[in-house]
Protein backbone atom coordinates (compact mmCIF):
# COMPACT_ATOMS: atom_id res chain seq x y z
CA UNK A 1 0.00 0.00 0.00
CA UNK A 2 1.27 3.69 -0.88
CA UNK A 3 1.81 5.25 2.37
CA UNK A 4 -0.14 8.45 3.14
CA UNK A 5 0.82 11.33 5.12
CA UNK A 6 -2.21 10.16 7.66
CA UNK A 7 -0.46 6.72 8.22
CA UNK A 8 3.21 7.67 7.89
CA UNK A 9 5.25 7.85 11.63
CA UNK A 10 5.29 11.01 13.21
CA UNK A 11 8.98 12.39 12.63
CA UNK A 12 11.10 15.13 14.57
CA UNK A 13 13.94 17.18 13.46
CA UNK A 14 17.11 14.90 13.61
CA UNK A 15 20.30 16.59 14.89
CA UNK A 16 23.26 16.35 12.24
CA UNK A 17 25.91 13.69 12.82
CA UNK A 18 28.59 12.13 10.81
CA UNK A 19 29.87 8.63 10.57
CA UNK A 20 33.47 8.20 10.32
CA UNK A 21 35.64 5.11 10.48
CA UNK A 22 36.96 4.51 13.74
CA UNK A 23 40.98 4.93 13.81
CA UNK A 24 43.25 3.47 16.31
CA UNK A 25 43.37 7.26 17.64
CA UNK A 26 40.19 7.51 18.35
CA UNK A 27 41.19 4.10 21.22
CA UNK A 28 41.61 6.82 24.26
CA UNK A 29 37.67 8.74 23.60
CA UNK A 30 36.09 5.42 23.17
CA UNK A 31 38.10 3.69 26.14
CA UNK A 32 36.53 6.60 28.27
CA UNK A 33 32.69 5.62 27.08
CA UNK A 34 33.58 2.13 28.19
CA UNK A 35 34.80 3.14 31.69
CA UNK A 36 31.92 5.21 32.19
CA UNK A 37 29.30 4.11 35.19
CA UNK A 38 26.79 3.64 32.75
CA UNK A 39 28.42 1.57 30.50
CA UNK A 40 28.42 -1.75 31.81
CA UNK A 41 24.65 -1.27 33.24
CA UNK A 42 23.21 -3.03 30.56
CA UNK A 43 25.74 -4.21 28.46
CA UNK A 44 28.11 -7.11 29.03
CA UNK A 45 31.63 -5.47 28.31
CA UNK A 46 34.98 -7.30 28.04
CA UNK A 47 37.51 -5.47 30.21
CA UNK A 48 40.01 -3.63 27.63
CA UNK A 49 42.96 -1.23 28.07
CA UNK A 50 43.71 1.69 25.40
CA UNK A 51 46.11 -0.55 23.97
CA UNK A 52 43.84 -3.55 23.28
CA UNK A 53 41.16 -0.81 21.60
CA UNK A 54 44.08 0.27 19.25
CA UNK A 55 45.29 -3.05 18.25
CA UNK A 56 41.24 -4.05 17.66
CA UNK A 57 40.77 -0.68 15.85
CA UNK A 58 44.34 -1.17 13.57
CA UNK A 59 42.53 -4.42 12.65
CA UNK A 60 39.33 -3.12 11.33
CA UNK A 61 39.74 0.83 10.68
CA UNK A 62 40.17 0.08 6.47
CA UNK A 63 38.43 -2.87 5.99
CA UNK A 64 36.21 -1.88 3.07
CA UNK A 65 32.36 -2.14 3.45
CA UNK A 66 31.32 -3.99 0.16
CA UNK A 67 29.36 -6.79 -1.03
CA UNK A 68 32.22 -9.11 0.31
CA UNK A 69 32.46 -7.19 3.80
CA UNK A 70 32.40 -9.94 7.13
CA UNK A 71 32.81 -7.17 9.57
CA UNK A 72 33.19 -6.12 12.07
CA UNK A 73 33.38 -2.42 11.36
CA UNK A 74 33.05 0.21 13.96
CA UNK A 75 32.46 4.15 12.91
CA UNK A 76 32.34 7.13 15.20
CA UNK A 77 29.76 9.34 16.06
CA UNK A 78 30.71 13.45 15.25
CA UNK A 79 28.06 15.78 16.22
CA UNK A 80 29.67 19.64 15.33
CA UNK A 81 32.63 17.85 14.69
CA UNK A 82 33.36 16.13 18.34
CA UNK A 83 32.65 12.17 18.97
CA UNK A 84 29.90 11.54 20.86
CA UNK A 85 29.91 7.53 21.03
CA UNK A 86 30.14 4.60 19.02
CA UNK A 87 28.15 2.16 16.64
CA UNK A 88 29.14 -0.90 14.70
CA UNK A 89 28.34 -3.45 12.53
CA UNK A 90 29.37 -7.19 12.04
CA UNK A 91 28.02 -9.59 9.41
CA UNK A 92 26.85 -13.12 11.21
CA UNK A 93 26.57 -14.85 7.97
CA UNK A 94 27.29 -13.34 4.62
CA UNK A 95 25.82 -16.48 2.99
CA UNK A 96 22.28 -15.08 4.51
CA UNK A 97 23.02 -12.06 4.37
CA UNK A 98 22.87 -11.15 8.31
CA UNK A 99 24.24 -8.84 10.46
CA UNK A 100 24.13 -7.41 13.99
CA UNK A 101 24.43 -4.06 15.21
CA UNK A 102 25.57 -2.43 18.40
CA UNK A 103 26.15 1.69 19.57
CA UNK A 104 26.64 3.64 22.80
CA UNK A 105 27.14 7.51 23.54
CA UNK A 106 29.04 9.41 26.01
CA UNK A 107 26.76 10.07 29.36
CA UNK A 108 27.14 13.94 28.66
CA UNK A 109 25.86 13.21 25.09
CA UNK A 110 22.81 11.10 26.01
CA UNK A 111 19.12 12.51 25.56
CA UNK A 112 19.91 14.50 21.97
CA UNK A 113 18.84 11.65 19.44
CA UNK A 114 22.60 11.38 18.42
CA UNK A 115 21.75 7.32 19.19
CA UNK A 116 18.87 7.51 16.76
CA UNK A 117 20.84 9.59 14.04
CA UNK A 118 23.79 7.57 14.38
CA UNK A 119 21.37 4.49 13.66
CA UNK A 120 19.76 5.69 10.49
CA UNK A 121 23.39 6.86 9.08
CA UNK A 122 24.35 3.55 9.45
CA UNK A 123 21.21 1.64 7.60
CA UNK A 124 22.13 2.40 4.24
CA UNK A 125 25.43 1.36 4.57
CA UNK A 126 24.34 -2.05 5.99
CA UNK A 127 21.36 -2.58 3.26
CA UNK A 128 22.33 -0.90 0.41
CA UNK A 129 24.20 -3.63 -2.74
CA UNK A 130 26.65 -0.42 -2.63
CA UNK A 131 27.69 -1.44 0.78
CA UNK A 132 27.12 -4.05 2.85
CA UNK A 133 24.38 -5.69 1.00
CA UNK A 134 22.49 -7.07 3.57
CA UNK A 135 18.97 -8.38 4.13
CA UNK A 136 18.37 -8.85 8.12
CA UNK A 137 20.00 -6.66 10.79
CA UNK A 138 19.67 -7.61 14.35
CA UNK A 139 20.20 -6.64 17.70
CA UNK A 140 19.46 -7.30 21.30
CA UNK A 141 18.73 -5.32 24.14
CA UNK A 142 18.54 -6.09 27.96
CA UNK A 143 14.57 -5.71 28.69
CA UNK A 144 15.40 -2.91 30.95
CA UNK A 145 17.39 -0.96 28.55
CA UNK A 146 14.59 1.21 27.77
CA UNK A 147 16.45 4.00 25.67
CA UNK A 148 18.06 1.43 23.38
CA UNK A 149 14.38 0.07 22.25
CA UNK A 150 13.47 3.26 21.82
CA UNK A 151 16.19 4.05 19.57
CA UNK A 152 16.01 0.69 17.75
CA UNK A 153 11.85 1.33 17.16
CA UNK A 154 12.36 4.67 16.36
CA UNK A 155 14.38 3.47 13.27
CA UNK A 156 12.02 0.56 12.20
CA UNK A 157 13.30 -2.51 13.98
CA UNK A 158 10.31 -4.46 15.14
CA UNK A 159 10.23 -6.42 18.45
CA UNK A 160 10.75 -10.36 17.61
CA UNK A 161 10.47 -11.63 21.23
CA UNK A 162 12.57 -12.30 24.31
CA UNK A 163 16.09 -13.98 24.59
CA UNK A 164 15.86 -15.66 28.42
CA UNK A 165 18.67 -15.49 30.19
CA UNK A 166 20.87 -14.17 27.21
CA UNK A 167 23.71 -12.56 28.23
CA UNK A 168 25.19 -12.47 31.93
CA UNK A 169 25.63 -8.99 32.67
CA UNK A 170 27.41 -7.90 36.16
CA UNK A 171 27.26 -11.67 37.40
CA UNK A 172 23.25 -11.83 36.92
CA UNK A 173 21.43 -13.10 33.75
CA UNK A 174 19.62 -10.65 31.98
CA UNK A 175 16.81 -11.34 29.17
CA UNK A 176 16.97 -9.71 26.38
CA UNK A 177 14.48 -8.00 24.22
CA UNK A 178 15.54 -9.07 20.28
CA UNK A 179 14.60 -6.73 17.05
CA UNK A 180 15.18 -6.95 13.85
CA UNK A 181 15.12 -4.53 10.59
CA UNK A 182 14.79 -6.44 7.11
CA UNK A 183 15.56 -4.33 4.24
CA UNK A 184 12.51 -4.25 2.50
CA UNK A 185 11.15 -2.16 6.09
CA UNK A 186 13.83 -0.12 5.53
CA UNK A 187 13.30 0.84 1.54
CA UNK A 188 9.41 0.79 2.89
CA UNK A 189 9.85 3.45 5.53
CA UNK A 190 12.38 5.57 3.50
CA UNK A 191 9.42 5.54 0.47
CA UNK A 192 7.10 6.62 3.61
CA UNK A 193 9.54 9.92 4.27
CA UNK A 194 9.93 10.39 0.42
CA UNK A 195 6.48 10.73 0.68
CA UNK A 196 5.97 13.60 3.61
CA UNK A 197 8.64 15.24 2.34
CA UNK A 198 6.91 15.92 -1.06
CA UNK A 199 4.97 18.85 -1.31
CA UNK A 200 1.09 18.92 -0.84
CA UNK A 201 -0.40 18.94 -3.88
CA UNK A 202 -3.74 21.44 -4.01
C1 LIG B 1 21.00 3.55 24.59
C2 LIG B 1 21.75 4.82 24.22
C3 LIG B 1 22.69 4.50 23.04
C4 LIG B 1 20.74 5.89 23.79
O1 LIG B 1 21.48 6.99 23.29
P1 LIG B 1 20.85 8.46 23.20
O2 LIG B 1 21.65 9.23 22.19
O3 LIG B 1 20.69 9.05 24.56
O4 LIG B 1 19.42 8.14 22.62
P2 LIG B 1 18.49 9.18 21.89
O5 LIG B 1 18.74 10.58 22.40
O6 LIG B 1 18.67 8.94 20.41
O7 LIG B 1 17.08 8.77 22.46
C5 LIG B 1 16.38 7.67 22.01
C6 LIG B 1 15.16 7.46 22.87
O8 LIG B 1 15.53 6.97 24.18
C7 LIG B 1 14.86 7.72 25.17
N1 LIG B 1 15.67 7.71 26.36
C8 LIG B 1 16.90 8.25 26.52
N2 LIG B 1 17.34 7.99 27.77
C9 LIG B 1 16.36 7.30 28.39
C10 LIG B 1 16.22 6.74 29.69
N3 LIG B 1 17.20 6.84 30.60
N4 LIG B 1 15.06 6.06 29.98
C11 LIG B 1 14.09 5.95 29.07
N5 LIG B 1 14.19 6.43 27.81
C12 LIG B 1 15.29 7.12 27.50
C13 LIG B 1 14.71 9.08 24.53
O9 LIG B 1 13.69 9.82 25.19
C14 LIG B 1 14.31 8.69 23.13
O10 LIG B 1 13.00 8.19 23.12
P3 LIG B 1 11.74 9.01 22.57
O11 LIG B 1 11.87 8.96 21.09
O12 LIG B 1 10.58 8.24 23.06
O13 LIG B 1 11.85 10.39 23.13
C15 LIG B 1 22.58 5.39 25.41
O14 LIG B 1 21.71 5.49 26.52
C16 LIG B 1 23.78 4.55 25.77
O15 LIG B 1 24.84 4.69 25.16
N6 LIG B 1 23.66 3.66 26.77
C17 LIG B 1 24.77 2.83 27.20
C18 LIG B 1 25.17 1.80 26.15
C19 LIG B 1 23.99 0.99 25.69
O16 LIG B 1 23.08 0.68 26.45
N7 LIG B 1 24.03 0.64 24.39
C20 LIG B 1 22.97 -0.14 23.77
C21 LIG B 1 23.16 -1.59 24.08
S1 LIG B 1 21.81 -2.52 23.40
Amino acid sequence: MEPTAETAPETRPEPAIRLRRAMPDDAEVIHGWRTEPSAPRYQPLLPMTVADLRSLLAETANVPLDSHFAGPARWLVEANRQPVGTISLTVESREHGLGTIGYGIGERHRGKDYAVAALRALLPLAFSPDGANLWRLEAVAAVENVASHRVLERCGFQLEGTARSYFLIGGRRVDHARYALLRDDWEQTRATERHRAEPARP
